[in-house]
């Protein structure tokens, strides 16, 4: 058998977990989800499904990833199926695996199919952020004629695109970790930069806005909010959890995979999500939020929503000394983050040609590049959004969540929990305390399946069954046009076609 790409040093790998871990989802969903569910009260929550939910599931992902690639295979159909082996028999353990597959092919594909379009609206940005061209323009109005102006969006998009697929073409060691490793630093150093820009800003408009006011409303614990909307408010920080650790995507099995069997996964595991919560309480918390807080006040602040990153901040660099290159530097880190994330979904698709049919690499990636070109074309061209937030509704509310669902009943419980915790302590560098086996074993999976619950109940209240007019979920809050109602109609279907794929192709 021919030898398996491997990450090359140890540095290379943690930079290429904490590049696919932290991603837009820190920089630009983080601080809406935080404003849009009372800041303080949001923090307590989320603290707690890290430590319950993400932990946990995170060292499940990296002890199946390694496991699988033990096997030659980096993706989850093989992986679930392997795993399941243990207490059942072949035909039936190759439903799990059938089952796995087709739910981690659609996360990256549908996944990719719109982020990779937020990573080139942020392309775009940093180039306009240079020439100046939103400068004394209406901010809001100039990002909506953006995304209408087919033209440049998919010039952007399919430039990032182009640079993805070059760096996945050259392979995990010579292609991905060499990328990671200029990114990553430069990324670190931007976000720092730009935190002490933000936190040195008085407010320019009322001596009482300030950025540290954004700070307190981050971190002065809220629980009373908390307790008004306690449901509410505990699934986005659960599900906040999930996007932004990358769990149920495949991606961190798939990057776990290209280790050695004795290769540590407990310590590295837990070096992600400290990178990541690093750069996502840490330098995510003190950037969007507080700018915003300074220039445009604590109430546009917090409403400000999806459109925070895109929208409001650009009228905040407009306005600031040496504006151009801030505002350079945030678009260029929120593309930084997203392409290092986006280089892994990329990769599991190549993977999976790669090891199941046997194409070459070369030809893999861009056969890849050709599909996901098809399936983003729809996203690109519509300027409504809608297409873009119904993708994220599925995936990001659904799939992620049921996928690790499905991790834990595969690695702890058909594998066992006994052979689980062994196998995640093979070449360890530290011991996982025991309480987080029946965490593992009990708990997580209870968080999941409320939080499903909890998604579901959501989903029929917001009117998505009966596409009310009154449903909105366009995350530039339009109001339902039949034709947005239509493009969500194709947005299912594309949806419901993926998974039939990735049944077949699991199969
Ligand atoms: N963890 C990533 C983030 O925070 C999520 C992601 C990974 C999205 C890979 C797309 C592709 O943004
Ligand atoms: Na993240």
């Amino acid at each position: 058998m021919e030898q398996r790409d491997q990450w090359a040093t140890k540095l290379g790998l943690i930079l290429a977990m904490a590049g696919n871990a932290i991603g837009l989802g820190n920089f630009w969903r983080f601080p809406y989800q935080l404003a849009s569910n009372g800041g303080g009260a949001f923090m307590i929550p989320y603290f707690i499904a890290l430590l319950f939910l993400g932990i946990p599931v995170m060292w499940i992902e990296w002890t199946t990833g390694r496991y699988g690639g033990k096997y030659g295979h980096g993706t989850i159909g093989p992986m679930f199926y392997l795993m399941a082996r243990e207490s059942l028999k072949p035909k039936t353990a190759l439903i799990f695996g059938i089952i796995g597959g087709m739910l981690a092919f659609s996360v990256a594909s549908l996944l990719s199919s719109y982020y990779y379009q937020v990573i080139g609206w942020s392309a775009a940005y940093t180039y306009y952020s240079l020439t100046g061209a939103y400068f004394g323009k209406d901010t809001v109005q100039f990002f909506l004629d953006y995304v209408a102006n087919t033209k440049a969006v998919i010039f952007f998009w399919g430039l990032t695109m182009v640079l993805l697929g070059i760096a996945v073409g050259q392979g995990v060691s010579k292609g991905i970790e060499r990328w990671v490793k200029v990114m990553m630093p430069l990324l670190y150093v931007f976000a720092i930069l730009l935190v002490i820009r933000a936190l040195t800003l008085g407010s320019p408009v009322k001596p009482e806005w300030s950025a540290i006011k954004g700070l307190e409303y981050i971190w002065k614990p809220d629980f009373q909010t908390l307790s008004q909307n306690f449901f509410k408010i505990s699934l986005a920080a659960a599900g906040q959890i999930f996007f932004t650790l990358s769990l149920g995507m495949g991606i961190i099995h798939n990057y776990a995979s290209y280790l050695g069997p004795e290769d540590d996964v407990a310590l590295s595991g837990l070096a992600t999500v400290s990178l990541n919560e690093f750069a996502e309480v840490i330098l995510g918390g003190s950037l969007a939020i507080p700018i915003a807080f300074a220039y445009l006040g604590p109430e546009q602040a917090i409403k400000g929503g999806v459109g925070l990153a895109y929208m409001a901040l650009p009228n905040v660099f407009a306005n600031m000394p040496a504006g151009q290159i801030f505002g350079a530097m945030w678009f260029l880190l929120l593309w930084f983050a997203g392409f290092t994330s986006a280089i892994a979904t990329y990769n599991y698709l190549v993977a999976m040609l790669e090891e199941d049919i046997h194409l070459e690499r070369k030809i893999g990636t861009w056969a890849v590049w050709v599909f996901l070109f098809i399936l983003g074309l729809p996203v690109a061209l519509d300027s409504s959004l809608a297409y873009l937030s119904e993708l994220d509704m599925w995936v990001g509310s659904y799939f992620l969540v049921l996928l690790g669902l499905f991790d834990v009943i595969v690695a702890v419980w058909l594998f066992k929990p006994d052979n689980f915790w062994e196998e995640l302590h093979k070449g360890a560098y530290i011991n996982v305390p025991g309480w987080f086996k029946p965490i593992m074993v009990f708990i997580a999976p209870l968080f999941m399946i409320i939080l499903l619950a909890g998604n579901t109940w959501d989903y029929i209240q917001m009117g998505a069954f009966s596409v009310s007019e009154s449903y909105v979920t366009n995350v530039l809050g339009y109001d339902y046009t039949p034709e947005v109602i239509s493009l969500i109609t194709r947005a299912r279907i594309v949806i419901f076609i993926i998974l039939i794929i990735g049944a077949i192709e699991a199969y």
